[in-house]
């Protein structure tokens, strides 16, 4: 059993879906956990009760969120080992309809802010990595990493740029033993996709597509992140981990 103990996490976008099921799940295996989500989330009420999970209202996209999202970090475990970049934001309209300004809100969650916590974070990943032998930074991309969906430009665009910022990330970070992978959630029932699923006929065209027949959970991406932030990782990095239960096998 993948065992976190002694090991502290941030995890942005912790409020709902899987960043929130991936701080309980952490949290569970003996990581501390600082869960980041926006004020007007549930970020406050989100993980009450539970001891190992603090938690920062604060929006990822904001100009000063990287040193807050460290200095809180620091300020509650005085290290981080591993940083997980999975806020985001969708959105749907065709290409010839799509204005400057939803581009520019979904690239400023999905990619921009990623980059700028990660920047924040990487000195101290790196110091981590010299005291513990390993940190990591996983990313949350999208099967729209490599495939798309009409009307999806923007979130596809900014999904295939966070592969390619974390594989960066990888090959830079390498020789610090700082890994970075990012994983590609499928179909996953989750704040960001409620609306979609709650009519039975999208419901049903997207369990049917994957080859096991359901719809992810968020606990289904919670134990992605779970394998790539494990000690047993340490030889994976710039991995991009499909995890949608067979959705993009066909043509
Ligand atoms: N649900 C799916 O089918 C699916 C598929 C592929 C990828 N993803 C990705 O999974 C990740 C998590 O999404 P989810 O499906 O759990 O949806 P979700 O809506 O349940 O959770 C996303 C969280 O991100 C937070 N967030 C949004 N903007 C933020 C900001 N500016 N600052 C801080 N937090 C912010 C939201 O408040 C929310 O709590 C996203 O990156 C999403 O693109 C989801």
């Amino acid at each position: 059993m993948v065992d976190l103990s002694g090991k502290f996490a941030v995890i942005t976008g912790a409020a709902s879906g899987i960043g929130r099921a991936t701080a309980q799940l952490f949290a569970e295996r003996g990581a501390k956990v600082l869960a980041v989500d926006r004020p007007e989330s549930a970020i406050l009420t989100a993980h009450e009760g539970n001891g190992a999970i603090s938690v920062l209202a604060q929006s990822v996209t904001d100009d000063d969120a990287p040193e807050k999202i460290v200095n809180a970090a620091l300020e509650n475990f005085g290290a981080i080992d591993i940083l997980f970049n999975n806020a985001g934001v969708s959105g749907r309209s065709l290409t010839h309809e799509t204005t400057d300004a939803e581009w520019d809100r979904q690239f400023a969650v999905n990619v921009r802010a990623p980059f700028r916590i990660s920047r924040a974070a990487i000195p101290h990943l790196i110091k981590r990595a010299e005291e513990k032998g390993r940190a990591r930074i996983i990313c949350t991309a999208s099967v729209m990493a490599f495939d798309t969906d009409i009307g999806l430009c923007a979130y596809t665009a900014s999904k295939h740029g966070v592969a390619g910022l974390t594989k960066t990330m990888a090959l830079e970070l390498g020789k610090h033993k700082v890994t970075a992978n990012y994983i590609l959630p499928g179909a996953i029932e989750t704040g960001m996709t409620q609306a979609s699923f709650a009519d039975p006929f999208i419901r049903g065209v997207w369990e049917k597509k994957a080859a096991l027949r359901r719809l992810g959970q968020p606990i289904d991406m919670a134990r992605a992140a779970l394998l790539l932030a494990s000690d047993e990782a340490d030889f994976i990095t710039g991995h991009g981990l499909v995890a949608d239960g067979g959705l993009t096998l066909r043509t």
